[in-house]
């Protein structure tokens, strides 16, 4: 009998009880914020106005809500996520610190339409088959910046591995791609946007391990050109 729960059942993300209470705690405000959401955050403070709209792919728990909020930056923030577990989590803890239930949403990237002033999309390209679908989604939906925190370095690498950190019995793979740092840039380009690349303050640039595998943390901030932004609006 064919069944169509195949995604659920071979993400990771649904399978790890430890990853859930990991993202209930960043929602509660229990753990360090992340170095990569203080980074992102200040990278979208500098380009950001008040009200604007911030989209979040593959929010996790949609806890980067916490680094707008302790910056005082007034954001429309949407989170989205493919993982129904995950988004729960966020749903039922983020609403205490003012983030509306219906702000975190159960979305692939790839099936994403629309705009947002904003997007960010943190360590999320990188454990997913490839870049170019879901990246492209995203600067179609970016009206002025994109700011994109992935394993990224000169050479791509493909790769598809066991994690070993998943719940007792269950046995998965996971893609931990490293994408080519100038080919990455190149295609955000060719969308209209600049691309500058910007060392991870965590990384330092230097190979992070993370479940047993290295990974070349990299922050890829990309701006839509004014002319294209022009464009953008004329249509809507
Ligand atoms: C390593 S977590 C990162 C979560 C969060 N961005 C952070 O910085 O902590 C990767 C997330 O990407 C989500 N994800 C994976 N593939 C996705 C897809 N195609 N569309 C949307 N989310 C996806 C997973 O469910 C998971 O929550």
């Amino acid at each position: 009998m064919i069944s169509a729960d195949g995604w659920q059942h071979y993400c990771i993300w649904e399978h790890s009880s430890d990853v859930r209470d990991l993202y209930a705690r960043r929602c509660r405000g229990e753990e360090e914020e992340m170095t990569a959401h203080a980074q992102a955050a200040e990278l979208l403070e500098a380009r950001m106005r008040d009200g604007e709209s911030v989209l979040d792919a593959g929010c996790g728990s949609g806890y980067f809500w916490h680094s707008l909020r302790r910056r005082h930056i007034s954001a429309e923030y949407w989170g989205v996520d493919a993982a129904p577990s995950l988004i729960d989590v966020g749903r039922s803890i983020l609403p205490e610190f003012g983030l509306p239930a219906e702000r975190l949403q159960v979305r692939r990237i790839e099936d994403l339409d629309g705009e947002a002033d904003h997007v960010v999309c943190i360590n999320v390209l990188s454990n997913i088959d490839n870049y170019h679908r879901p990246l492209e989604r995203l600067l179609r939906i970016a009206r002025c910046s994109l700011i994109l925190r992935e394993s990224l370095k000169p050479g791509a690498e493909y790769h598809y591995v066991k994690d070993r950190f998943l719940d007792p019995g269950v046995d998965l793979n996971v893609h931990v791609n490293h994408y080519d740092l100038q080919e990455v840039a190149a295609f955000v380009q060719s969308y209209g946007f600049s691309a500058e690349i910007v060392t991870d303050r965590r990384a330092g640039g230097e190979p992070e391990q993370v479940i047993g595998y290295p990974h070349y943390w990299t922050f890829l901030v990309a701006d839509r050109a004014p002319m294209h932004r022009e464009a953008k609006g004329g249509e809507q």
